[in-house]
């Protein structure tokens, strides 16, 4: 098992590149906070799959922390996440310091309007400006032909995706699928923050989801209906829904006045400080024109 190299400094990720695309590598980026588990494993699989240098980047972004989060907490086990890169065919690791992606002064933004106030974004004014200017940042530094990203986060992965198509980035940006407990659970690096009896009924998130699917795959059409459904289930754990809503998976809009197309279940519920996500999209069959 061959160790990644670590680099603290970006002049050095530059050198570290450049000399990949010498020896004509396609180089990839998976932007992570750390606290590795196996979500980022399979996004660090594909990208080993599927380029010739691997940069994951280990980085807790201060900008996308609202002032009343996480971000002190946040965990930073940097050695187990370096011999977690190392078991996965990492080629370089960045982990920078706060004041090397933002030193004395630093005063630009990205913003990706509209869609980095919905769902998610209500909640946790800024987050998403922290996000798109972090990611916009490590594409800058990498400049990778490939960048990973995982579905859990599906309104980061939208706020990206758009960012990159609205700014001309030459990055293709992949999406790897949610991974889950055996009970449903979808793996994020906060389910170490909950409880024994919080753990228990986190699963609430994914049960929640399925049923409103079933019901979407039985017929149901109404928005209002589907969203009911969700926050029906969601009450049932005792955790606080933050959100539950159907809407268009690319958009993140309400649909209206019916289901159609792509739509994203998504949900958020605090179980005490804890803030957990899930979302799944339902693909909806186009319905027939009426004669
Ligand atoms: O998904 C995450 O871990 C973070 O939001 C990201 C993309 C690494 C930016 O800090």
């Amino acid at each position: 098992m061959t160790q990644p190299i670590v680099l603290k400094e970006i002049e050095a990720v530059r050198q570290a590149v450049k000399q990949a695309r010498q020896r004509g590598a396609r180089v990839s980026l998976v932007p992570t906070m750390g606290a590795l588990h196996a979500g980022h494993a399979s996004l660090l699989r594909a990208a080993r799959a599927e380029t010739d240098f691997v940069v994951a980047s280990i980085f807790v972004n201060p900008t996308q922390f609202g002032p009343n989060e996480d971000f002190e907490r946040y965990p930073r086990p940097l050695q187990k996440d370096l011999q977690a890169c190392a078991a996965d065919g990492v080629d370089a690791v960045f982990a920078p310091e706060p004041a090397t992606m933002y030193p004395e002064g630093f005063r630009t933004f990205v913003e990706v309007t509209e869609l980095q106030d919905l769902l998610c974004g209500a909640s946790r004014p800024g987050h998403f400006r922290g996000v798109a200017t972090v990611v916009l940042k490590l594409f800058q530094i990498v400049q990778p032909d490939v960048a990973y990203f995982g579905q859990k986060d599906a309104q980061q992965v939208c706020v990206i995706q758009k960012m990159t198509r609205d700014l001309d980035l030459p990055v293709a940006v992949r999406v790897c699928p949610i991974i889950r407990e055996a009970d449903g659970l979808a793996l994020s690096s906060r389910n170490q923050y909950l409880t024994p009896e919080q753990r228990q009924r986190a699963p609430v998130l994914y049960q929640a989801l399925q049923q409103a699917r079933e019901l979407i795959d039985r017929g149901e059409r109404n928005p209002a209906l589907v969203q009911k459904a969700l926050e029906d289930c969601l009450a049932s754990s005792g955790g606080m829904a933050d959100y539950a809503a159907a809407v268009d998976a690319e958009t993140l809009r309400p649909l209206q006045p019916r289901l159609r197309r792509n739509v994203l279940l998504a949900v958020a519920v605090r179980f005490g400080a804890t803030r957990l996500i899930d979302n799944i999209v339902v693909r909806v069959p186009a319905e027939k024109a009426p004669r």
